[in-house]
């Protein structure tokens, strides 16, 4: 058998940018960290008192359906959000936060023997779409996103051979690391491709309520279709629950029924008292509109920075993210020097082929940091 387990160049970059902070903090330096995805915002009270109520005498084993009030929370959200209403019963299944999901998704529904086990997805992306698919004993086709076609991932343009192959597609808006957005009917004319070719359509939605546009909320799969359709939530960055591992797959019922199956092997039942703080926070909206406005207001402090300074932003439009173009023909020494001054960025090649020549801002520092991470920015000299 291969070995499949090879790191990702996500996950290696992550170990070294931790080592590079490492060092910088052992010298005593501030470190302004636009690396790592992960908010530092606190836990809305309301959320953490639910857990806290929740915490039962007796522990007993989670089951990976769930309970019904947080599948009728989640349903609750999409009614509100998205307008449309999902069967708790049969269209909703918890998750121990969407990384798991989405690594265990091709696990739970290719087999090594099957003559079709093609995974499309989008590169640069999240890593997990490709360790999932390689952990799976899948066949991989990363499909590379361009700046010209606001980084959408057109099935269209695939060869019918791969569209022949392919089982599951990873569409992914508001896109980590670009931020880039897309409208309804770009998703109707991917759904409609993936269905005439039997391809199930795995859209992560993980950043759905994290836009910049107040007025454009970006669209779900599941405002276009349910039958050939998973979409994949989470509250770690809409609720500011990282730490608690909580989202949800949502929609064919077929898909849901046959996870529903295999996910009990893989260890991932909720506790119980995380999901009756993701049931509270599903059922909230307010807390999720002033993180939006927080992340709107930190967009706008460094865009307006960039922008002073040259630098040309695409995408963007969501997510926690900003994706700059290196303004220099030597990226390492671009970032080189920002990481001497303790500021620290994504290069774009960590997040896979086709990152090159750009670098993603996390919106996670505070303002107030932001603001003095702004002041060294703009005092460094670089020699482009
Ligand atoms: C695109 C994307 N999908 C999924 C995840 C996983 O999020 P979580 O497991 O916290 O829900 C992340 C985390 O950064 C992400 O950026």
């Amino acid at each position: 058998m291969s070995t499949p387990a090879a790191p990702s160049s996500g996950a290696y970059f992550t170990t070294v940018l931790d080592e590079a902070k490492q060092r910088l903090t052992e010298r005593g330096q501030e470190v302004f960290d636009f690396g790592v995805g992960d908010p530092i915002e606190p836990t809305p009270e309301f959320i953490r008192q639910a857990l806290i109520q929740a915490l039962d005498p007796v522990s007993r084993y989670p089951t990976v359906v769930g309970q019904p009030l947080l599948r009728e929370a989640v349903a609750g959200w999409a009614k509100r959000r998205l307008g449309v209403s999902l069967d708790p019963a049969t269209e909703v299944i918890p998750a121990n936060g969407s990384k798991e999901a989405i690594f265990h998704l091709p696990l739970a529904l290719l087999r090594p023997t099957d003559a079709r086990r093609m995974v499309v997805y989008p590169t640069p992306s999240y890593p997990v779409y490709d360790s999932g698919t390689r952990y799976a004993q899948g066949v991989e086709y990363p499909v590379a996103l361009r700046e010209a076609n606001g980084y959408r991932l057109d099935l269209g343009s695939l060869p019918d051979e791969v569209l022949a192959q392919a089982r599951i597609v990873w569409l992914n808006y508001p896109h980590n690391p670009t931020g880039a957005s897309v409208d309804k009917t770009y998703l109707r004319e991917q759904i409609e491709i993936a269905r005439t070719h039997d391809i199930l359509v795995c859209a992560d939605e993980c950043y759905l309520d994290l836009y910049f546009d107040e007025s454009s909320p970006p669209p779900s799969v599941l405002q276009v279709a349910r039958q050939g359709v998973l979409a994949f939530g989470s509250l770690s960055k809409r609720s500011g629950m990282t730490g608690y591992r909580s989202g949800y797959i949502a929609g064919d019922p077929t898909a849901i029924a046959a996870l529903k199956r295999t996910r009990p092997n893989m260890g991932v039942g909720s506790p119980n008292f995380v999901q009756a703080a993701a049931a509270a926070a599903w059922r909230d909206d307010a807390h999720v509109a002033e993180r939006r406005a927080l992340f709107r207001a930190k967009r706008d402090r460094m865009a307006q920075f960039l922008r002073s300074k040259g630098y040309e932003m695409s995408g963007s439009e969501g997510a926690i993210y900003l994706w700059v173009r290196v303004p220099s023909r030597d990226p390492q020494s671009f970032f080189r020097r920002l990481l001497e001054h303790g500021i620290v960025v994504s290069p774009g090649e960590s997040f896979g082929p086709g990152g090159e020549g750009y670098f993603r801002v996390a919106l996670v520092p505070t303002m107030t940091s932001i603001d003095r991470a702004l002041s060294v920015w703009d005092a460094i000299e670089f020699s482009f």
